[in-house]
């Protein structure tokens, strides 16, 4: 009987947390200012069902993640944990590998589930090297904080080209990157993830920092991740390092899905010889991982300078029509499907 309430109860949680992916693509407005607006009519029907479990359940612990709730407590005598989604998806943009790609996908990944109509969030948690100030032309920004309110104070993110950022950049100088390591970046961190008022978001990306340390263990407790996305150049000796950052998603204590690979440089086409490829990083070796994982191959990106520049710029390719933004529209919609093929 318990058993039974339970599994209601999961699916329950589940709808919950995915109407708000399903339907809000398709209507979400495309303006940045629409994002604060509440959730949608079918959300809102589903939470009414959520708040009326909150209240009979006798809640011991509630806890704000990335703008989720969490609510832990005993109700008709099972323990359960409800989620209040405020947040669809939390997906995380890895490597065991620096400077493939992460943050170039992470950014161009954004702004294309925004054209598409998702309301989309950016956490740049890259104590070693915080990009996405610079990617999304917010360099200097000073988040406001609401002190006023009851219970833990609340930070807002930046609004670019209609994607909230929120960076470690944006409290580290840079020149102190060095000694952030360790517990102080760990805790500066968690007050990121703890802290951020997110509004309504349907994507959270979280831009991780290389490698596969105790930063990134202590990202993956705390954030609650849906799933991840690895990036990777072909070429053999990235590929041992993102084969180690794979295996740390899915170490059993962890056991986070991983949603797919994203090739990235996987050649080069110069201006004056279109139909000609050239595999500077060696070809295929992503795809032959993806295939060896058993991880479906998200795209397949190649060395652009523009996408280079753009990024540099603060205008990433995403937000221009070219032949190098349709790479990551097709990454977008790969994801889609299979978010939507998984369930993840
Ligand atoms: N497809 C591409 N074509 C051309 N340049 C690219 C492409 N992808 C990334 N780059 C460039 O390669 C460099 C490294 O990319 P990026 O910073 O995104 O990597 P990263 O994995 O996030 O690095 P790190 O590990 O340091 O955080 C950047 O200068 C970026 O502009
Ligand atoms: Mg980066």
């Amino acid at each position: 009987m318990n058993r039974l309430f339970k599994k209601t109860l999961s699916l329950m949680l589940v709808i919950v947390m995915t109407v708000s992916l399903g339907v809000s693509a398709a209507a979400a407005d495309q303006t940045g200012d629409a994002q604060a607006e509440g959730p949608l009519g079918l959300v809102s029907a589903m939470s009414v069902e959520l708040n009326a479990l909150v209240e009979a359940t006798k809640i011991s612990k509630t806890e704000e993640i990335a703008g989720n709730t969490f609510y832990e407590g005993v109700l008709n005598g099972v323990d359960v944990v409800l989620v209040k989604a405020g947040i669809g998806k939390v997906l995380a943009v890895a490597s065991g590998k620096g400077g493939v790609g992460k943050s170039t996908v992470t950014a161009n990944l954004a702004l294309t589930l925004r054209n598409m109509g998702y309301r989309v969030g950016i956490l740049d948690a890259d104590i070693y090297g915080p990009s996405m100030p610079t990617m999304f032309g917010v360099e200097g920004y000073q988040p406001a904080g609401d002190e006023e309110e009851e219970g833990t104070p609340r930070i807002y993110p930046a609004l670019s080209m209609g994607v909230k950022v929120m960076s470690i950049g944006f409290f580290i100088n840079p020149k102190d990157a060095l000694i952030w390591r360790g517990p102080m970046a760990t805790n500066a961190l968690r007050q990121l993830t703890h802290q951020t008022d997110w509004g309504e978001l349907d994507f959270l990306l979280i831009d991780m920092p290389p490698g596969t340390g105790d930063i990134h263990l202590s990202l993956m407790q705390d954030l609650k991740i849906s799933g991840a996305i690895i990036v990777s150049t072909p070429q053999k000796i990235a590929l041992a390092d993102v084969r180690r950052g794979i295996g740390m998603f899915r170490a059993k204590q962890i056991n986070i899905p991983v949603l797919g690979i994203v090739e990235n440089m996987a050649w080069f086409t110069p201006a004056e010889l279109p139909a000609n490829r050239y595999y500077i990083f060696g070809k295929g070796g992503a795809q032959e991982l993806a295939r060896s994982e058993n991880i479906p191959l998200l795209a397949e990106i190649p060395l652009i300078q523009s996408v280079r520049e753009a990024a540099d710029a603060g205008t990433p390719v995403a937000t221009q029509e070219s032949t190098s933004a349709a790479f990551y529209t097709g990454l977008a919609k790969n994801l889609v499907t299979e978010l939507e093929k998984t369930g993840h």
